[in-house]
Order: structure tokens, then sequence, then C-alpha cells
């Protein structure tokens, strides 16, 4: 089972990858970032959600704010004003830890040296982590980002950047220069691998608990995405926790120098592209273009706990 630790803003598509790495890896712990919603939100769903799976994983909060820029816009509207489609859970059981993420973030790094680092939300905690040691990418195995928009086709409101990297643009930039080599699964990538919705009904009527949990806290954004006229079920965060889990599942992906754009009046927050090697810059991201569609199913379906799902 792949060592996992998970940087994440727990959101809805985070939870999905969140089951997904507690039913087919070892996750360390979570570090939370906010950005879905606000920090306390995202705690307090990531504690929730670790009831459900029944799992003590350690929970880090992290940084409330972005790194420099006041933050804009949230993702409540798809999320949910709690983050987890406004269904009122109980407490969670558990609290969460007092060192907070950036902190848990290098002393995993030195525990954990083999375990490949998952980015799900804006990359804040991470780039404090290595702001604060800059030797912290040496310890890091594999790092997978959910992260960007290559093309320029984002999903943010008011620019055509994608959330996570909009939502603190100096901290993607911080952790983009700082890290020589990581993957990234952009939004454009997310869109191609959507699942059909009547499978993914199927799924959530034939799951256990998991499935349940899932078909509660994703109505709001089903309901959203279906309002936009999107049928395919989305999930950013899947796909690429996906990727971490299975490597091989990965069919078509090249390795390009990724920058992020932060001055720009209308594209501040976007992921500027080297495509054709002409700035003197190192090729520091393996762009996911493609992963193999049942491999990826088949890590879903399980996590929810689909009886037989391949
Ligand atoms: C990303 O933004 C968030 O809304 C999702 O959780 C995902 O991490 C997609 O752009
Ligand atoms: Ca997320």
């Amino acid at each position: 089972q792949p060592h996992l630790i998970i940087d994440t803003d727990p959101g809805v598509d985070d939870a999905l990858a969140l089951l997904m790495a507690h039913a087919h890896g070892h996750v360390h712990a979570l570090t939370i970032a906010a950005g879905n919603v606000g920090l306390a939100h995202t705690v307090r769903n990531a504690l929730t959600l670790m009831d459900v799976i029944g799992a003590d994983t350690p929970v880090h909060p992290g940084c409330p704010v972005p790194l420099v820029q006041t933050p804009s816009e949230d993702a409540a509207l798809v999320h949910g004003a709690d983050g987890f489609g406004d269904v009122g859970f109980a407490d969670p059981k558990r609290t969460a830890e007092n060192e907070s993420a950036a902190l848990a973030l290098i002393r995993l790094s030195h525990a954990h040296p083999e375990a490949t680092l998952v980015a799900l939300g804006p990359l804040t905690n991470v780039a404090l982590a290595v702001r604060l040691d800059p030797s912290l990418p040496s310890r890091i195995g594999r790092f997978v980002i959910m992260g960007g928009a290559v093309n320029g086709h984002g999903n943010t409101m008011s620019t055509p950047a994608e959330f996570n990297i909009g939502f603190d643009p100096e901290a993607a930039h911080v952790v983009f220069e700082a890290f020589p080599a990581f993957e990234l699964v952009d939004w454009e990538a997310t869109v191609r691998h959507a699942f059909d919705g009547a499978t993914f009904d199927r799924w959530l009527e034939q799951g256990d608990e998991r499935a349940k949990f899932y078909a509660q806290i994703g109505a709001t954004s089903r309901a959203w995405n279906a309002r936009r006229g999107r049928t395919g079920v989305i999930a950013a965060d899947a796909l690429a926790m996906a990727v971490a889990l299975d490597p091989a599942l990965v069919q078509r992906a090249e390795t390009h120098p990724v920058m992020v754009e932060m001055n720009g009046a209308r594209t501040r927050g976007m992921t500027v592209v080297d495509w054709e090697a002409r700035l003197d810059r190192p090729a520091n991201a393996r762009i996911v273009f493609d992963v193999d569609m049942a491999r990826f199913e088949a890590l879903v379906a399980r996590a929810l706990g689909v009886p037989d799902a391949a």
C-alpha cells in the first residue's frame, strides 16, 4: 500500500479522494488548508469524514488565509456553505492536533521520506513548510498536485484560473519554484475524466455507509453541476488521488516547465506552461493528460464499498 501525506480542504471531491486514500493506501496524516470553505469548516469536515471511515488519522489545521491576497472567492456555492453539502452532521468525535500543518509536513517528511505528498487544495501550507525548511523537497518521495488549467480553461468565477491556484497564487508560485519535480493533475484533465452520472448513482446505491455519506454531502454539488448542464460527475481531487495511488494508470503525460502568473490583471492565478522550452526554465511539472478510466473507476467504486467492483 502506498504511504501518503495529504494536504486538503474538504470539500466534496476532497472527501472522495480521502475515502480512496484510506481504502487503498496508508495515510500518515491530513494537513488542512482553507479553500473550498473556511478553515474551521475544512478541519471539522476532515474529522467528520474520519469518523465515517473509522480512521484515527491525525488532522493538522493549517493556515486560515492565503499567503498574500485577501480571500475573495470560496467554493461554497458548489460544496455548500459548510463545504459538506450543509447536511448538518453532529460534532465529530475527535479533535484536531495542536501541531500546525506546515510544521507537521516538515516533521512527517523526516519520519516518512518514502511517502507521497498529495495536495488537493490551495498550496498555502506546503508553501509555508518549504519556506520554513527549504530542504523539504529533498525528503518528499513523490508529490502529486491537483491544480491549474494548462490550456487556460479554469473554473473560477473571476478569472480563467483554476480554483486551487487562484485561491493562493503566491503559495503556488513558491511551491512550483521550490519543488524540482511534481505531478500536476489539472482541471482540464478532471473534466476529461468525468464519471457517467448513472454509473456514479449506481455506486452510491450499491455501496456501504461511505457511499451513503457521499450521496448526502454530494447532493449540492451534483445540483450545481446539473444547473450548468453537466450530466457527468467531476471529481478533481479523486483523479489526483488515483494518480497518487496507482502511477501505472497514467496513459499520457508530458513534463514541461510550469509557472504561476501572479501579476496579470485578468490572468492572475493561471498556470503558464512553457510548451516549446523557449524559456530557460527547469521542467518541473509532469502534466497528466490521460488515465485508464476503468482503473480509476475501480479505485473509486471500491472506496465507496461497492461489492464486486473490479
Ligand atoms: C479544486 O477546487 C476545489 O473546489 C476542489 O476541491 C478541487 O480541489 C478544483 O479546481
Ligand atoms: Ca480540494
